[in-house]
């Protein structure tokens, strides 16, 4: 029998195991991001992925070194949907780390200490406050002036909502004080219970859909395209961080809340300094007891380091800074029954179990749908159809089944059997060892994949064309309208057919092929990305599209490879001995023997070669630029860090040196460019002096990273 790695703990794995796992992390959480963000059909609970996420974090945090190029944890979140103009952040607007009990809590105090190389007796003061459940936003004043309201977008690009935020009576157009010439004020638009339910019996008068909870109602509010809407729903906010700043205003996070209050921005009244821990945790339990009477939705506490000068040096991070954290409150449950256990087909042939629920409500929210993950968990939890359930949704949007009340179980109940084919094109559907899924094995042959696949296609992080998005894609491909990618960069020859639809018309099939002409140039990494090759996202199509240069170089290398893997089908360890392209690709930051198997056996598929050629011929395809690294010295080095520093702690001068574009390992090779001793550095200085490596000492690292 195989282990399923997925079942083992964070502290258990093995360096193997663990790569394995974060490799099917990023897959899981990509897969779950499409269908959440582009298909508007999630299928996981909130609580699984954060669970998911909080696992990859984990496993990222014991083995720094195989955190993957396309680490889920450098992606942030929502991406823009047209309709507004998209507004660019200067300064990204992040998402929080989560804690979930006390000791998360403690362990973020910690982590923070340790960090900036605080004594145990030093006080770390944090401002805390209530976690809004809303909507964040930026608000761009130059001169005191309003000039520009952004939604977060996917944390880089947001979307343009001045004309909305405008109607709104809390932000002032004006700020009378004196401010810095640019200021942005970051906070939460949220809508008031009373606000919730008026508009909610407002719609049911009119014959219009409920929201199902007050954030959705204020989402739709600010994202209004008519804001004579948005100006008849009172949207409210709550400001607590600042953008992009001309001049400092503070020293410290709770002056700076100051500050806002004097220039007329609302402040959450329930904010306060904790001076510990244990202080946060007491807040914190004691906001849990008052919130079902505020008027807000809040679903847990912020807490943030108080000095502004450690907020810097303890930065970010990708997703989320250091020095703040969102404690969550505990999920709230029901019980329900469990109709049906349906799969899905993912764009990798994954398959998908769903559970099928009697709708009921949770938190506000009702609920008829939850993912099982896999084959073990419904074995694992013994779950099956007709079983009562308990659910739990925390948070946001869809639940995870917790548990079975197996005293409600039917007596003609029996175990659910995972189908052994693909539900959707009768393939066989494999598990392979170490894995959690089974896969349907039919590959372009299987309908749910060839859609899925194309649906990743026109993604965002892929072609990216505006007006086609998932909903297009299946309404399309049903119509007989687009079958392969290239059919996408044919629709022109189609537009009679497109005119035809229902509420279509000229002017939107020449939209909508405008938007196709536009991506007709693209650059590599990006088709490489939209291909859908089982573990490559983004940062590994950007890493081919560097390495190869050219879309042509990279299949030739590819088919090179292919051919010496199918010769050689048994290595598992050393790229060696399989071959040179093999190798070669191998080499590639990031990329191990695993994905590299995942791209040969792609590119080994003819089917997908054929899809390849089809494009080719009818995209121009960008040659890949290498960057300019002659910014920084350090751009692209490998550095080791061995001994105490002094200075710095060895996470702040981790973080430093990748922040300048170098890589950090943990042992000294050929391929290490410098080695940085603090105190009594052992062996790793003597192996660099034996190689030649350069070995720095703190301050020759300081004054090499500031020239
Ligand atoms: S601070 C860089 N404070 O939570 C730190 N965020 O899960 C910025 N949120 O994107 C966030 N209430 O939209 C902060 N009092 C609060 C908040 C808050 C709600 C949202 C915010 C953020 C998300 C992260």
């Amino acid at each position: 029998m195989t282990i399923d790695i997925s079942t083992i703990a964070v502290e258990q794995l093995t360096p193997e195991q663990a790569k394995q796992e974060l490799a099917r992390l990023a897959a899981d959480i990509v897969n779950h991001d499409q269908s959440y963000y582009q298909n508007d059909a999630p299928t996981v609970s909130d609580a699984d992925y954060d669970a998911l996420r909080r696992r990859n974090q984990d496993i990222e945090a014991r083995f720094p070194d195989l955190v993957r190029a396309d680490s889920p944890s450098e992606k942030i979140g929502v991406a823009v949907t047209s309709g507004f103009a998209k507004v660019n952040h200067a300064v990204p607007m992040l998402s929080l780390g989560n804690a979930f009990n006390a000791e998360d809590v403690h362990d973020f105090f910690g982590r923070v200490r340790r960090f900036l190389g605080l004594k145990d007796d030093e006080q770390i003061d944090v401002v805390a406050e209530p976690k809004i459940d809303g909507l964040s936003i930026s608000l761009r004043y130059e001169n005191g002036e309003f000039v520009l309201a952004a939604t977060r977008g996917d944390g880089r690009e947001g979307e343009n909502v001045t004309d909305n935020v405008a109607t709104m009576h809390e932000i002032s157009k004006t700020i009378a004080a004196a401010v810095p010439d640019v200021l942005e004020v970051r906070g939460e638009v949220y809508l008031g219970h009373d606000a919730f339910q008026a508009i909610n019996e407002q719609r049911e008068r009119d014959d219009e859909a409920r929201f199902a909870n007050p954030r959705n109602a204020a989402a739709g509010s600010l994202r209004q395209l008519d804001s004579a809407i948005t100006a008849q729903r009172p949207l409210q906010m709550f400001a607590y961080a600042w953008g992009e700043i001309s001049d400092p205003v503070a020293e410290t996070q709770w002056e700076f809340l100051q500050a806002l209050k004097r220039w007329g921005f609302p402040v959450n009244p329930l904010a306060r300094i904790c001076t510990s821990a244990e202080d946060a945790v007491a807040y914190h339990q004691e906001i849990s007891e008052l919130r079902s009477d505020l008027d807000y939705d809040i679903d847990g506490i912020v807490y943030k380091v108080n000095r502004i000068d450690w907020q810097q040096r303890l930065g970010f991070v990708s997703r989320a800074p250091r020095w703040a954290i969102a404690h969550k409150f505990p999920a709230e449950k029901a019980q329900t029954v469990l109709k049906e256990i349906t799969i899905q087909v993912g764009r990798t042939g994954a398959l998908t179990p769903v559970a099928n629920l009697v709708p009921v409500t949770v938190g506000g929210v009702v609920v008829s749908r939850a993912t099982l993950h896999n084959t073990d968990e419904i074995a694992r939890k013994d779950i099956r159809e007709g079983d009562s359930v308990v659910i739990q949704r925390a948070g946001d949007v869809i639940p995870q089944i917790v548990e079975v009340i197996t005293e409600k179980r039917p007596a003609d109940s029996k175990p659910f059997v995972f189908p052994d084919h693909c539900p959707e094109c009768g393939s066989l559907a494999v598990r392979e060892p170490d894995e959690a899924v089974v896969r349907c094995t039919g590959g372009l042959i299987c309908p749910a994949q060839k859609l899925e696949r194309l649906k990743h296609f026109v993604s965002r992080q892929a072609f990216d064309i505006d007006g086609l998005g998932g909903k297009h894609i299946d309404a399309f491909q049903a119509e007989g309208l687009i079958d392969t990618p290239g059919d996408i960069f044919r629709l022109h020859d189609k537009h009679e057919q497109l005119r035809q639809r229902e509420g279509w018309g000229d002017k939107s099939v020449d939209n909508l092929i405008a938007s196709i002409e536009l991506r007709r140039t693209i650059p590599l990494e990006r088709l490489i990305f939209a291909l859908g090759i089982r573990q490559v996202g983004q940062a590994t199509g950007r890493q081919l599209a560097l390495h190869y240069g050219t879309l042509a170089a990279w299949i030739s290398e590819m088919q090179q490879a292919t051919d010496e893997r199918q010769a050689n089908p048994d290595e598992t360890k050393k790229p060696e001995l399989v071959g040179e392209a093999f190798t070669r690709l191998c080499d590639i930051d990031g990329i191990g023997i695993s994905m590299a198997d995942d791209i040969v056996q792609f590119i080994g598929q003819p089917q997908n070669l054929a899809v390849i050629d089809d494009l080719s011929a009818a995209l121009n395809v960008e040659d890949a630029v290498q960057p300019d690294t002659s910014a920084s010295k350090i751009s692209g080095k490998v550095v080791v860090f061995t001994g105490s520093l002094e200075t710095i702690s060895r996470a702040e001068a981790k973080a430093t040196a990748e922040a300048l574009g170098a890589k950090v390992t943990g042992s000294v090779s050929k391929k290490t460019d410098y080695v940085v001793i603090g105190t009594d550095p052992g062996s790793k200085a003597t192996k660099a002096k034996d190689l030649g490596i350069p070995v720095l000492s703190e301050e020759e690292w300081q004054a090499l990273i500031n020239s």
